[in-house]
């Protein structure tokens, strides 16, 4: 399942994050890369324990913590700190699937979700786009700024090569509590079509009452905390 999810920063904040990355030190993204993938990444990221990352870091979690849509979507268990990434002119990432383990502070932690969080307008850069293969096709995603895509981290997937201007980006992962893709995706849509019948009937409504009781108890049933 691939959901994309508007305005997760307001302008300003993009305006913020963006002048912070502006006179931070980016290094070669290869230095996170597992073996597979540092093969075909050729990008630069902000070192995960730079102090601009940290701030920068925090405001995208805060952000996160607000947004109904990603609550319902991720259910997340834990968030990865977000890491921030660059493509100039002729970088690219090839296909690949995100490593399944990441251990940020000695912590060892699941990657179920994949999160991409768009910094720099669109009508900035050509190429650029993340290109996402599942169960359903090839999607082919670039959001404005402050637009965010999650999509399962099972999935294969790649950026295309820029070709004028340079695409920023934030990208984490989350450790789910429902970590099969399926089962996130019948709970999102039962979530999404409560908020649709809550929305035309009162919440003492016994097709409402009996919903939500099923949307709680699935999720009893397949949570792992
Ligand atoms: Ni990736």
């Amino acid at each position: 399942m691939l959901v994309t999810i508007p305005d997760v920063l307001k302008p300003e904040e993009v305006a913020h994050v963006r002048r912070v990355l502006e006179s931070t030190d980016w290094v070669d993204g290869r230095v996170t890369a597992g073996d597979q993938a540092v093969k075909v990444k050729n990008n630069l990221q902000v070192p995960i324990d730079a102090p601009a990352a940290q701030e920068l870091g925090q405001i995208i979690l805060r952000a996160l913590a607000d947004n109904a849509t990603f609550m319902t979507a991720a259910l997340p268990l834990r968030v990865l700190p977000p890491m921030f990434n660059r493509y100039d002119v002729g970088m690219t990432f090839g296909a690949h699937v995100d490593g399944s383990i990441r251990a940020p502070h000695g912590q060892r932690m699941r990657t179920d979700v994949s999160s991409t969080l768009f910094l720099t307008p669109p009508e900035d850069y050509d190429g650029g786009e993340l290109v996402v293969h599942d169960t359903y096709g090839t999607h082919t995603v670039k959001l404005p700024a402050g637009h965010m895509v999650v999509y399962p981290a099972t999935s294969m997937h790649s950026v295309t090569p820029v070709t004028r201007g340079s695409r920023w980006a934030s990208f984490f992962w989350t450790q789910s509590m429902v970590r099969d893709d399926w089962r996130r995706h019948m709970l999102y849509d039962l979530d999404r079509s409560i908020m649709s019948i809550r929305s035309r009937l009162p919440d003492d409504d016994p097709a409402v009452v009996g919903l939500a009781a099923h949307y709680h108890n699935l999720i009893r049933h397949w949570a792992e905390t």
